[in-house]
């Protein structure tokens, strides 16, 4: 084994920072032998070079000066921990302009100009790895880019979001409301002081784009993904759903459409009996569906300092191998420019609808009239509840396949419905 070491510097030494510069450190012979190098950490980048760190690094590396880690000579792997688009974006491109390689656990800069960096890295001939960027230490990029390489990929069923997935599920166990368990989440450390990115899908969304282009050697970017948030689901939205066999799950999905693309984040009934429906907490899980394996299922923690760390130096031992063999692979990834991405006006999929209506005859008529003018047929339709004071009733349907174009306008003419009080809630259903 050769003594001279292959330089790594960290830019961010927070909780997924300090997972790896502890990991370094500790494994550090098992990741020499690995390596046939020793790995050392040459430069770290922070904010605030006073902050008290869990892992206390060698004196004099530690910097709030960028220039200290990037112009270094002697780092071959920069390390990409800091999140977010700037400076993070910045740092990278600058990095691979000077022919470092790249890991990354940023899913906002890999969602929003991960195509674009690789094109870059391809150019310089340096490797760019962001295992970590979705489901943290749960394998799903390199078995997207490797192990499936000889399928074609179907589609993806996906909770990669672990803050929505313990509220739902609490929401489900115990009747919770949700802004009740937001903020158990928040005590928790669970969610973000600012939940929004969580809550409304984006995260979700991010990491989807990042999975789809993968998926689909397509370019599918953040904005591409529809998303709806789980900010309108309600206790009696879950009490429903269990009645009739489904749990209620924010759900990822990317599929392969006429030679386009869909990707969308929204919540979704699940079957009861089908795996993503049993995942449960901050867990995440991502089922692919491809055509020479079928189904495979990829579960396990979805943050975490150590479970991300362990994404991290996976990637770094990858890249610093090749270092060490002096050999840089091709990229496996070869993006078509052909392969649109649909709109989710395009969609076509079963609908739950939850209505307030006035308690009176004739009702589930005019409901049905809105629905019928509209080619959405109803599959079922249950009153579940008569509040005689107010003299309503509480109407959940389930509708045949239809179109989500089409189930937009029924929302608006269900809405001027004068016996129609309130459209409380309507939530695709996804069965695969
Ligand atoms: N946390 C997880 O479980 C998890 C899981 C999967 C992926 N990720 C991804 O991993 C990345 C890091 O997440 P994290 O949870 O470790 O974040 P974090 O705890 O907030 O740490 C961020 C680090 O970046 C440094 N930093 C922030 N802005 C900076 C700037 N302008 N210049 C220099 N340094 C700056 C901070 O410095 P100070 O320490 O001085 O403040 C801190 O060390 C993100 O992309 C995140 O999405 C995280």
């Amino acid at each position: 084994m050769s003594n001279s070491t292959i330089g790594i510097g960290l830019l961010g030494m927070g909780v997924v920072g300090g997972g790896v510069a502890t990991v370094l450190d500790r494994n550090r012979e098992q990741l020499s032998a690995l390596v046939g190098r020793p790995l050392e950490l040459k430069g770290v980048l922070v904010r605030d070079a006073s902050r008290p760190r869990a892992h206390q690094l060698p004196a004099g590396i530690i910097t709030t000066d960028p220039r200290e880690v990037l112009d270094r000579p002697d780092i071959d792997i920069v390390v990409e921990l800091i999140g977010g688009q700037d400076p993070a974006l910045e740092y990278i491109m600058k990095s691979v302009s000077l022919g470092r390689h790249i890991v990354t656990a940023n899913k906002e800069v890999m969602a929003r100009h991960g195509p674009d960096i690789l094109t870059e890295a391809k150019g310089k001939g340096v490797q760019v790895l962001f295992e970590a960027a979705v489901a943290a230490g749960t394998p799903i990029i390199a078995p997207l880019l490797r192990d499936l390489a000889a399928n074609e990929i179907i589609d993806i069923h996906g909770i990669i979001n672990g803050t929505t997935n313990y509220i739902l599920t609490r929401m489900a166990n115990e009747g919770a409301d949700f802004n009740d368990t937001l903020v158990d989440a928040q005590n928790l450390g669970f969610a973000e002081a600012d939940p929004t990115n969580d809550i409304e899908g984006i995260d979700a969304a991010y990491k989807l784009a990042v999975l789809a282009t993968l998926a689909f050697r397509a370019r599918v970017k953040g904005t591409d993904v529809y998303h709806e948030g789980i900010t309108k689901l309600t206790s009696r939205d879950f009490l429903h759903a269990s009645e009739l066999g489904y749990a209620i799950k924010l759900l990822a999905i990317a599929e392969r459409a006429d030679g386009a693309v869909q990707a969308r984040v929204h919540p979704a009934l699940v079957p009861q009996s089908m795996m993503l429906a049993k995942v449960d907490g901050v867990l995440n899980a991502i089922e692919v569906q491809a055509d020479l394996t079928g189904k495979l299922l990829f579960h396990g923690a979805g943050a975490g300092s150590m479970p991300t760390a362990s994404a991290v130096v996976a990637d770094i031992v990858d890249i610093a191998r090749n270092v060490a063999g002096n050999s840089v692979p091709p990229s496996n990834l070869t993006l078509s420019d052909s392969v649109s991405v649909k709109p989710i006006s395009e969609l076509e999929t079963r609908y739950y609808i939850r209505l307030t209506t006035a308690d009176r005859p004739g009702v589930l008529a005019q409901v049905g009239r809105v629905l019928g003018d509209l080619n959405i047929s109803i599959a079922s339709a249950i009153q579940k509840e008569t509040d005689e004071v107010a003299q309503s009733a509480e109407l959940v349907l389930m509708t045949h396949l239809s179109s989500e174009a089409a189930m937009q306008t029924a929302i608006e003419r269900l809405e001027a419905l004068d016996v129609v009080a309130d459209v409380g809630n309507v939530i695709r259903v996804e069965e695969w």
